[in-house]
C-alpha cells in the first residue's frame, strides 16, 4: 500500500505528467468528485489496464452545479478518500483547490452542443458546460492518454467523447460498466444524502427501467409504452418527481419510435433532496427475440 503523490496546483500537476510523458509513460486520468466508492474504484481498476500511471482528480466542480442544487451538501472525505487510492496504488491524486483551479477572472468555457440538450441537460442548463468544461482543464493539466468514465452518467460520457473528437485530443475515452449497490442501486456519491426510507425505496429507480428491458426482450417494440411502463412503475412505487424516462438511440441520444438497434434506457428522479439517475443499455444481442 503506497499512498499517490498528492498535487494541488494545476502546475504542479503539468510537471509531473509531462515528465511521465518524456520518460513514453501511459497516463490514465479518472476524474471524479469525490467520496469515493466501488463504482469509482472500478473506473480505476480499468485504467490499470491499459496504463503504467493513475491519476485520479478529485474536485467537487462548482461550474456544473445550478444554483438550487447540491454542491454544498455534496459528501466529501478527502481523507478516506486519499486511503482508498492508496489502496488501489494510485500514482497521483489531484486535488486542486477552487482558488488554484479558477482563477479570480476565470472567463472561458467549452460547450457541446447537440448531445447536451435533453435528458439531464433539459433540467440542469449549464450542467454539461460546467462538466466539459473541467473536464477540458483536467486534459490539459494532465496529459493523459486514457481517460475513463462511467456508464452510470451516460450521457455525460457520450458528452466528454463527442468533445474530445471535436476537439482533436488524443485521449481514448473508456466507458466502464455501473457498479451497483446488492440490491441494485447504482453507487453513487449522492445516496450517502437519502434518507433510511428513501435508501430503501431507491432500487424501485433500476427495477423501474428493468421491467422496461424484460418488456423489450418479450417483444414490446414501440419506445413510447416501454417508456410509458417504466414511468408508471416508478411513479407508483418510488416518487412523483420524474425528471425524465426515455428510450434513445445510443450514440445520438435521440429519441426513437420503434426498437430496432442499440438503445439506451434512462431516467432521473428526485428524492426530497437528493437526484438519481440510471440507465441501461440495450443492444442487437439483447433485441434478438420476437
Ligand atoms: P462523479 O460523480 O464523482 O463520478 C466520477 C466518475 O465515476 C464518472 O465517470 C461517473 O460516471 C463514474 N461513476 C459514478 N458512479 C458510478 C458507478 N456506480 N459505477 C461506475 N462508474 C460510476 O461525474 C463526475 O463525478 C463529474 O461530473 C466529473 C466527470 C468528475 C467532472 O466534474
Amino acid at each position: 500500500m503506497s499512498k499517490p503523490e498528492i498535487i494541488i496546483t494545476p502546475d504542479k500537476m503539468c510537471l509531473l505528467a509531462s515528465s511521465w510523458r518524456s520518460d513514453r509513460l501511459k497516463i490514465a486520468l479518472v476524474p471524479t468528485m469525490g467520496f469515493l466508492h466501488e463504482g469509482h474504484l472500478s473506473l480505476i481498476k480499468k485504467a490499470r489496464e491499459t496504463a503504467n500511471r493513475i491519476i485520479v482528480s478529485i474536485f467537487v466542480n462548482p461550474l456544473q452545479f445550478g444554483p438550487n442544487e447540491d454542491f454544498d451538501s455534496y459528501p466529501r472525505n478527502i481523507e478516506r478518500d486519499i486511503f482508498q487510492l492508496s489502496k488501489y496504488g494510485v500514482d497521483a491524486a489531484f486535488i486542486p483547490t477552487i482558488q488554484n483551479f479558477y482563477s479570480p477572472n476565470f472567463s472561458t468555457s467549452v460547450d457541446v452542443n447537440d448531445l447536451t440538450q435533453g435528458l439531464c441537460g433539459t433540467d440542469r442548463p449549464g450542467h454539461f458546460k460546467g462538466v466539459t468544461t473541467v473536464v477540458t482543464k483536467l486534459f490539459n493539466t494532465c496529459s493523459p492518454h486514457v481517460a475513463v468514465f462511467g456508464q452510470k452518467d451516460f450521457q455525460q460520457a457520450m458528452v466528454i467523447k463527442r468533445m474530445t473528437r471535436d476537439l482533436n485530443w488524443n485521449i481514448d475515452i473508456k466507458i466502464a460498466p455501473t457498479v451497483r449497490e446488492h440490491d441494485g442501486l447504482a453507487m453513487s456519491s449522492r445516496n450517502a444524502n437519502l434518507t433510511t426510507l428513501e435508501r430503501s425505496n431507491a432500487p424501485k429507480l433500476y427495477k423501474g427501467l428493468c421491467k422496461g428491458q424484460t418488456e423489450i426482450t418479450n417483444g414490446v417494440r414501440s419506445a413510447k409504452k416501454i417508456q410509458q411502463i417504466i414511468y408508471c412503475f416508478i411513479k407508483e412505487n418510488l416518487t412523483e418527481q420524474i425528471e425524465y424516462v426515455e428510450v434513445i438511440d445510443k450514440e445520438t441520444l435521440e429519441r426513437i419510435d420503434t426498437i430496432s438497434r442499440p438503445i439506451v434506457i434512462a431516467a432521473a428522479v428526485r428524492l426530497s433532496k437528493t437526484r438519481l439517475i440510471d440507465n441501461i443499455i440495450l443492444s442487437p444481442s439483447n433485441l434478438s427475440t420476437s
